[in-house]
C-alpha cells in the first residue's frame, strides 16, 4: 500500500455519511431514527460495492462479511451511531476502516480461513436510550427483553423504536453470537496523548468502569423579585455549590476519576422565576468498580453539605458499565504487528466507553487507537489525519489477516 490513498478515501467515505445525516445542521444519528437508516444505506452500497454480504441483525447492527473456509468469526468494526452535535470520526471510522479493510483483503485474492466480519453497531452512546450498548450488548446475549421497555429521550420505548424502524424486537435472541473468535475495534484516541507523544497508534489495554446517576435537588419556587436575596431556597444555587465543592474534592482525593454534569434542568425554568427544582445528570468514571465506590463517597458527601441546608435531593444510579481489560493474546498481535511496521506505539487505558468494554467480558477483544487532533472528541471538530487513518487502515488489514488465518 503507496501514500495515503486509503486514508484519504476513508476521509472522504466519513464526511459523505455525515453529510448526510445531519439535522439543522449538526450530526446526530440517534438509533432507529431517519438519519440511522440514510447511514445504512450507504453503508449497505460500501459493503456491496467492496464484494462483502450485507446483512441486519433483529435489532439493527449491520454487518459485511467475507466468508471463511471453515467455522468461526473475527469481528471489526465500531458503532454507527453518534452523540448530539457529534464528529464524524467517533464510531464511524472503525466502521468505515473496517469495511475497506476487508474490501481490501478481498480485492488482494486473500480467502480467511475464519470468516470475517465488520459491525455498524446500535446505540453505543445512548444518545436515544440512555443505558447504551444495546447492539453490543444483543450481540453478547447481555440485552433482555425487559431492557426493550427502555423508554428513550423521546418517550418512546426501545421495543416500540424497534418496531417502527421494521426490526423484529421479539427475536432478540437471534442477534447473539456464539462463533466470535476475536474482536478488534479501531477508534479514534478521543484525547490527547498520542498527538502530544508523536504516537502514531495507542494500543488498549483497559476501558474504564462508568457509573450515571440521576440527581434532583429540591427547593422552594418563588417569585424572583419580591423574595429576599436571604429568604430564598434557590435550588439553582445549591445546584452551582454542589458542583462545585464534589469537583474540587474529586480532585482532591480521587485525582484518577472523572466527573462531568452534562445536564442540567431547571423547572419550571423561567427567568423571573426562582426555580422549584433542578435535574441532574452524572458521568462518574474510573479505573475499578472499588475506585468508583469510593467516588460515589465523595459525591454523596458533598450531597450532604447542601443537604445540611435545607435542600432535599434524590441521588439514584440509572446505569453502571464495569471496567474492562482487554485480551492479552489479541493485544500481543497487535503489537507485534506494530513492531513489525516500525510503527510509534503505546499501551494506554480509555477513559471513553466502548462496545469493546461489553465485548470484552465474552469475547477476545482489544482496541487499536489513532490520534485525535488537539485531542478533541464529543465535537463536530472531531478529526484524525489522513496519514494516521493510513497507518490504522494498514495495522487493521495485518491484525486480522492474521487472527482469520
Ligand atoms: C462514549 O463515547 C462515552 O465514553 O461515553
Ligand atoms: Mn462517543
Ligand atoms: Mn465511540
Amino acid at each position: 500500500m503507496m501514500g495515503n490513498e486509503a486514508g484519504l478515501k476513508i476521509e472522504e467515505m466519513l464526511c459523505q455519511l455525515a453529510d448526510a445525516t445531519r439535522i439543522d445542521g449538526e450530526i446526530w444519528r440517534a438509533a432507529y431514527t431517519p438519519e440511522d437508516r440514510i447511514a445504512k444505506n450507504i453503508l449497505r452500497e460500501w459493503i456491496e460495492e467492496q464484494g462483502l454480504e450485507y446483512r441486519e441483525d433483529a435489532i439493527g447492527n449491520v454487518y459485511g462479511r467475507l466468508p471463511g473456509t471453515e467455522p468461526g468469526t473475527v469481528l471489526t468494526g465500531s458503532h454507527l451511531d453518534t452523540v448530539k452535535n457529534g464528529g464524524k470520526y467517533d464510531g464511524a471510522l472503525g466502521v468505515v476502516t473496517g469495511v475497506a479493510a476487508l474490501g481490501y483483503l478481498k480485492q488482494s485474492g486473500y480467502v480467511p480461513k475464519h470468516s470475517l466480519e465488520v459491525v455498524g453497531l446500535m446505540e453505543e452512546e445512548g444518545s436515544r436510550f440512555a443505558s447504551g450498548c444495546q447492539g453490543s450488548r444483543a450481540i453478547c446475549g447481555t440485552l433482555k427483553e425487559e431492557d426493550l421497555e427502555e423508554v428513550g429521550r423521546d418517550g418512546v420505548t426501545l421495543r416500540e423504536a424497534l418496531l417502527s424502524a421494521g426490526y423484529q424486537p421479539e427475536a432478540l435472541k437471534s442477534a447473539k453470537r456464539d462463533d466470535i473468535q476475536s474482536i478488534v475495534e479501531l477508534h479514534i484516541e478521543q484525547g490527547p496523548v498520542l498527538e502530544s507523544e508523536q504516537k502514531q497508534i495507542g494500543i488498549v489495554d483497559s476501558i474504564v468502569g462508568i457509573f450515571n446517576y440521576e440527581l434532583t435537588i429540591q427547593g422552594s419556587q418563588n417569585h424572583a423579585g419580591t423574595t429576599s436575596m436571604s429568604l430564598r431556597h434557590d435550588p439553582v444555587v445549591a445546584a452551582a455549590k454542589f458542583i462545585t465543592e464534589s469537583t474540587r474534592q474529586m480532585m482532591e482525593q480521587a485525582p484518577s476519576a472523572t466527573l462531568t454534569y452534562g445536564m442540567l434542568q431547571v423547572f419550571p425554568g423561567m427567568q423571573n422565576v426562582i426555580a422549584d427544582h433542578v435535574d441532574l445528570r452524572i458521568d462518574m468514571r474510573d479505573g475499578s468498580e472499588e475506585a468508583l465506590l469510593q467516588d460515589e463517597v465523595i459525591l454523596k458527601r458533598a450531597l450532604e453539605s447542601i443537604e445540611r441546608k435545607g435542600f432535599k435531593t434524590r441521588l439514584s444510579k440509572n446505569h453502571c458499565l464495569a471496567s474492562a481489560q482487554m485480551d492479552p493474546n489479541v493485544i500481543q498481535v497487535i503489537e507485534r504487528h506494530c513492531k513489525e511496521k516500525q510503527l510509534a506505539y503505546k499501551h494506554m487505558n480509555s477513559g471513553a466507553g466502548h462496545d469493546s468494554m461489553v465485548f470484552g467480558k465474552h469475547f477476545p477483544t482489544a482496541m487499536i487507537f489513532v490520534p485525535s487532533i488537539g485531542g478533541i472528541s464529543h465535537n463536530p471538530a472531531e478529526a484524525t489525519a489522513a496519514a494516521d487513518i493510513q497507518t490504522g487502515f494498514e495495522l487493521l488489514c495485518d491484525v486480522l489477516k492474521e487472527l482469520s488465518e
